[in-house]
């Protein structure tokens, strides 16, 4: 898979050890985030990866900042975006398998690495299961249409 991945300066140190894991994985990684812990702002780092995500440049994203939450907020602004924090493996599969979360979130100041890797590696494996789930999105993107 193609994975985009974006992280504020709480991170970079996080973001590269999540990057190994993930080509280690197989997977090809496109780093969007920044490289330096020099205060920077979050929100125009989020919609670069949202924006990529929703046009199919990336199959899925990966945000991290303070808490995962800011990031996740301003990615969350894009159409067709799905971002969801995770502080835990169980949230992180079911954010795929029920809200079918196409960027997983998490906070560098909540989780260590060894959870934020279990929380990648349990969205990543986990399947969408469709059915009900599809209509509950599709009534999520009908409230998008309307904004
Ligand atoms: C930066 O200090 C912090 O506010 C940011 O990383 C994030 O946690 C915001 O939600």
């Amino acid at each position: 898979m193609k994975i985009m991945i974006g992280n504020d300066h709480t991170s970079p140190d996080m973001k590269w050890e999540i990057v190994k894991f993930l080509e280690g994985m197989g997977h090809e990684v496109i780093n969007c985030g920044v490289d330096t812990t020099k205060s920077c702002d979050y929100p125009q780092i989020g919609e670069k990866v949202g924006r990529a995500v929703a046009a199919g440049k990336a199959d899925c994203g990966v945000l991290i900042c303070g808490t995962g939450v800011g990031i996740s907020l301003a990615a969350n602004k894009v159409h067709g975006v799905r971002a969801a924090v995770c502080s835990d493996v169980t949230t992180a599969r079911l954010v795929k398998q029920h809200n079918n979360a196409n960027i997983i979130a998490f906070g560098a100041r909540i989780v260590g690495l060894e959870t934020a890797k279990d929380i990648v590696k349990a969205y990543l494996e986990a399947e969408f299961e469709g059915g009900r789930h599809q209509t509950r999105i599709d009534i999520i993107h009908e409230i998008e249409e309307r904004i």
